[in-house]
């Protein structure tokens, strides 16, 4: 213990607690228009500041007064199941070795009653993350992937932590992750190979979305693809690394692993040097459209479809109902939808993702919750 919390201290300095989310924010902020703009929108607000309700009188689109909603979502509440269960994996690690000495209250960020330290805010985070799945999905399990000398411990119901081996530095994060996904992965195909009737479909995401509906009907609906994938439309970055599904099968397991190595292998051959936020998501595009005749044309429209990418049966679902961010720039999205299923609180939208929950937790109401992130969403908050 004593030989690894020095060796922690050297290496990670005086002070370094990261969050594998707030890392992922930074990665969609080369947005020339973002950046054009950047000098107004730099200022971080405390406080939830509710602005306009984008996509205001489309008939398909969340119509609001406020932070309440004039239509009721998710109104088909069809929890018909899936054959198999449904566990969410996400990475996350966090250091706090030397916070205690060195944290200072005056830093603290509020939010509602409570009060948060770096450590504190990361977990809140994840903490909301769960939160959020437990209510739309309450059957669903929770398996957070982290580095086994991460300070982490979690003690909630149908949740569970797999360290798993790796180099977990920042510049090396999103590399990580993949290694990660591939390697539980190949973990299950184990486990199935002992156990092959024991399903469990697997969506793994980034900690920094809130689960609104039930996601089984995925599954169901669509019962052929091997794993999904978001895309938007966006040219250079038309597919979010942020929610990918794997059917539950032996073969789509292993057509996703198979998937995933390729994607690997791009990132270390090709993208090792973009950004670091950026390498994983560039990778994925670049094996999507690498197969001959893809028709990218079909990212413009938010229709799902699907496609065989190197013996991997890919559904491709649409971010504007999986993957839902507040417009940046571009605004691709023209409101919410009213059957939106994930919502991504992505760069400083933290703040609204926990004042989200205590919004929901105190009115138990989806839809005005959805208000309240659709007026707030386009702020950068201090979190
Ligand atoms: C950022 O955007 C600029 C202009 O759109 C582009 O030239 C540059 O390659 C981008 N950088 C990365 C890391 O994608
Ligand atoms: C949503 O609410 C608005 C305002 O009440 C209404 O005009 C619209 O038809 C509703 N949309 C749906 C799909 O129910
Ligand atoms: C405020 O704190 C109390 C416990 O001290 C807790 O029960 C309550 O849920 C908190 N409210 C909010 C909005 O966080
Ligand atoms: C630091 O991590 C330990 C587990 O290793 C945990 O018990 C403790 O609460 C954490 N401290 C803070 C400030 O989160
Ligand atoms: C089925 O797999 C899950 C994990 O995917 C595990 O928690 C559970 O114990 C397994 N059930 C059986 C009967 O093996
Ligand atoms: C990445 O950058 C390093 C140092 O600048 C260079 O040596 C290496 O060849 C680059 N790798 C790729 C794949 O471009």
């Amino acid at each position: 213990m004593k030989i690894f919390s020095g060796w922690r201290r050297f290496a990670f300095g005086l002070l370094l607690i990261f969050l594998v989310t707030h890392l992922f924010s930074v990665r969609e902020l080369n947005n020339s228009k973002m950046v054009e703009s950047r000098k107004q929108l730099n200022k971080k607000f405390d406080h939830l500041v509710l602005g306009p309700a984008a996509g205001q009188g489309m008939s398909n689109r969340l119509q609001c007064q406020g932070s309440k909603a004039l239509n009721r979502t998710h109104s088909s509440n069809g929890r018909l199941g899936v054959d198999g269960s449904i566990a969410f994996v996400t990475v996350f690690t966090i250091y706090n070795s030397s916070v205690d000495k060195l944290d200072d209250k005056s830093s603290n960020t509020i939010v509602g009653n409570a009060s948060y330290n770096k450590v504190d805010r990361s977990m809140a985070v994840l903490n909301v993350f769960i939160n959020f799945i437990q209510v739309a999905m309450p059957q669903s399990e929770v398996i957070v992937l982290t580095d086994p000398v991460s300070d982490l411990s979690v003690h909630r119901h149908r949740v569970s932590l797999y360290p798993i081996q790796g180099e977990y530095s920042r510049d090396k994060l999103m590399l990580q992750r993949i290694r990660s996904y591939i390697t539980y992965l190949d973990t299950r195909l184990h486990k199935l190979s002992q156990n092959p009737r024991n399903i469990t479909h697997y969506i793994f995401t980034d900690s920094d979305i809130a689960v609104v509906d039930d996601l089984g009907q995925m599954f169901r609906d669509h019962p052929n693809f091997h794993m999904a994938l978001t895309f938007r439309n966006n040219k250079a970055q038309p597919l979010n690394s942020g929610f990918i599904a794997v059917r539950g099968t032996p073969d789509a397991i292993l057509r996703a692993k198979l998937f995933l190595q390729e994607v690997l292998k791009i990132y270390v051959s090709k993208y090792i040097n973009a950004s670091r936020m950026l390498g994983d998501q560039l990778a994925l595009a670049w094996v999507v459209k690498s197969k001959p005749h893809f028709d990218a044309s079909r990212f413009a429209k938010t229709v799902a479809f699907s496609d065989d990418i190197g013996g991997t049966s890919i559904l491709f679902l649409p971010c504007a109902l999986y993957n839902w961010t507040p417009p940046e720039g571009a605004g691709q999205f023209h409101g919410m939808p009213l059957n939106v299923k994930v919502v991504h609180f992505k760069g400083s939208r933290k703040r609204l993702m926990l004042e989200s929950w205590n919004f929901y937790s105190s009115t138990l109401d989806t839809a005005d919750m959805l208000c309240l992130i659709l007026g707030s969403g386009r702020t950068k908050y201090d979190f």
